[in-house]
């Protein structure tokens, strides 16, 4: 028998908006992995100075409120659930207000440090995917694979608006087009933990396919670098 403590560990990092969530998840599901969104749980800490009147950009009062967070992470039938003072905080955390706590927050260093623990245990039980942008530079530099997942800003500017118009927002694919590459600028060169390619990462330039294909192509990086392919017939 397979032990959890035995089985790879998957590093998904990359940008906002190239999909790999969506690709992680689909991934985990074949092959028998539990998928991490650790983007949910800066989310969440942003979401509580959202509720709480306190402003993201002022370290010390963020930092000052972090013992009052108390945040619970379980799992239901793979399902991720993030609970924030014993409430689940559910799409609460997906709101534009909220992307910006979220954002704010993350660059500082004790919120950090916050919730690294909370992520390190989940991945010694092994078996995880987990997406975000340090997995595979801070929280899991052991992972058994790390992949850099990206597209070009064009590609993940045109989905968002396509989303976007979609949801009958008023919206020009310009603006979009800018606000990727502002965030892109500060989530690269920010100080903390920035957002790049682990050495010894696969580049995986997802523009050009579906989102199948691209779990496809994927779910094969990682099982020709673990023995996920035979236990699970991918
Ligand atoms: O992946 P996401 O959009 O849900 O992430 C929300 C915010 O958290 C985003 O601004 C980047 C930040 N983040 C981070 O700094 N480190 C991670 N491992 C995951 C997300």
């Amino acid at each position: 028998m397979i032990t959890p403590s035995r089985l790879p560990n998957v590093a998904v990092d990359g940008p906002s908006g190239a999909g790999k969530s969506t690709v992680a998840k689909l991934v985990a599901a074949r092959l028998g992995l539990i998928y991490v969104d650790t983007g949910a749980l800066y989310r969440t800490v942003g979401l509580y100075m959202l509720e709480n009147g306190i402003d993201p950009d002022d370290a010390d009062a963020v930092e000052a409120a972090l013992p009052n967070v108390k945040i619970s992470l379980t799992f239901e039938d793979g399902r991720q659930i993030l609970a924030l003072g014993g409430e689940e905080v559910g799409d609460r955390i997906r709101t534009e207000d909220a992307s910006r706590y979220a954002s704010a927050v993350s660059k500082i260093p004790s919120v950090r440090a916050f919730l690294l623990d909370e992520q390190r245990n989940l991945v010694e039980r092994g078996g995880v995917i987990m997406d975000g942008r340090d997995i595979g530079t801070v929280i899991m530099p052991d992972a058994d694979v790390k992949i850099f997942y990206t597209a070009a800003a064009s590609t993940r500017a045109e989905r968002r608006y396509k989303e976007q118009r979609a949801k009958g927002e008023d919206v020009s694919y310009e603006e979009i087009l800018a606000a990727i590459e502002a965030r892109d600028k500060q989530d690269s060169e920010r100080e903390i933990a920035p957002l790049r390619p682990a050495e010894d990462a696969v580049l995986f330039e997802s523009d050009a396919y579906t989102v199948d294909e691209c779990a496809d192509r994927v779910a094969a990086i990682i099982c020709e670098r673990t023995n996920l392919g035979e236990s699970h017939g991918a």
